[in-house]
């Protein structure tokens, strides 16, 4: 469904990415897995085509490299970026409403499917977003994007900075997701949710693709553990 082929990316002069290649699938759930710095944000922006980039990256058979970022949305491609990225000063419910507003469609979410998914978003409807906690920020955050109705969703860092518990939460909803028929792409620094909840994992080390494989296999490859992903 998204095909990566020989992709680069710039900053300016610098060259951030050298030629990365992956597919994720339908219905897949797909961990994109690195140290700091390695350039998983950096994939996910040149695949929403925030950043400068060459190569090919076709989404459902069509290529998307230069093209904008709200014409990429609106193919079906949902970005949930590492910052969590609400409007403050608006409602919960006002959040919402403006994912709602990039849908191509009537989506197949509803409010109340996500006040269902979170049912402290729907307690706090009416409160400003920028009061929230860090976790329910960043649940408004996806769920704006869901509201959108994206296809394939690409999540950078969900879990960052949540505690343990609200963790196993985001990995429950990562399921949730698969089962409603969307794909992912999870950028994780935790191995244990990525290795819990993706179908196949792929590690990246210095802007390449240094591995791919299952959650068994990158267990079992203790060489690119050491090497890729152990700090
Ligand atoms: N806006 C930018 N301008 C210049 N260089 C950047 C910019 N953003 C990232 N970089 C550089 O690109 C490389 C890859 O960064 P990227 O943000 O993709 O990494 P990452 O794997 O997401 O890591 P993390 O999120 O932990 O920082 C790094 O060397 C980083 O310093
Ligand atoms: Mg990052």
């Amino acid at each position: 469904m998204l095909h990566i082929e020989n992709l680069h990316a710039y900053y300016g002069k610098s060259h951030v990415l050298h030629g990365v290649h992956f597919d994720v699938g339908p219905g897949e759930i797909v961990a994109l897995l690195g140290r700091n710095g390695s350039g998983r944000s950096t994939t996910a922006k040149a695949i929403m085509g925030m950043v400068e980039s060459t190569g090919d990256v076709t989404w459902k058979g069509q290529p998307i490299v230069g093209r904008k970022p709200y014409e990429i949305a609106h193919l079906g491609l949902g970005y949930v970026p590492e910052n969590r990225d609400i409007f403050p000063r608006l409602t919960v419910q006002q959040n919402l409403l403006l994912g709602q507003k990039g849908a191509r469609q009537k989506g197949r979410w509803s409010f109340d499917d996500m006040y269902a998914m979170f049912p402290r978003l729907k307690e706090r409807q009416h409160t400003e977003a920028g009061v929230l906690s860090g976790g329910e920020q960043q649940m408004l955050t996806l769920c704006r994007t869901l509201m959108g109705d994206p296809e394939l969703i690409i999540i950078d860092e969900p879990t960052e900075g949540l505690a343990p518990k609200i963790v196993e939460l985001v990995g429950e909803y990562l399921k949730t997701l698969k089962a409603k028929g969307i794909s992912v792409l999870l950028i994780e620094q935790k191995l244990t949710i990525a290795m819990s909840v993706s179908d196949r994992t792929l590690v990246m080390g210095h802007g390449s693709i240094v591995f791919q494989g299952t959650p068994d296999s990158l267990r079992a490859d203790a060489y690119i553990r050491k090497e890729w992903l152990e700090v």
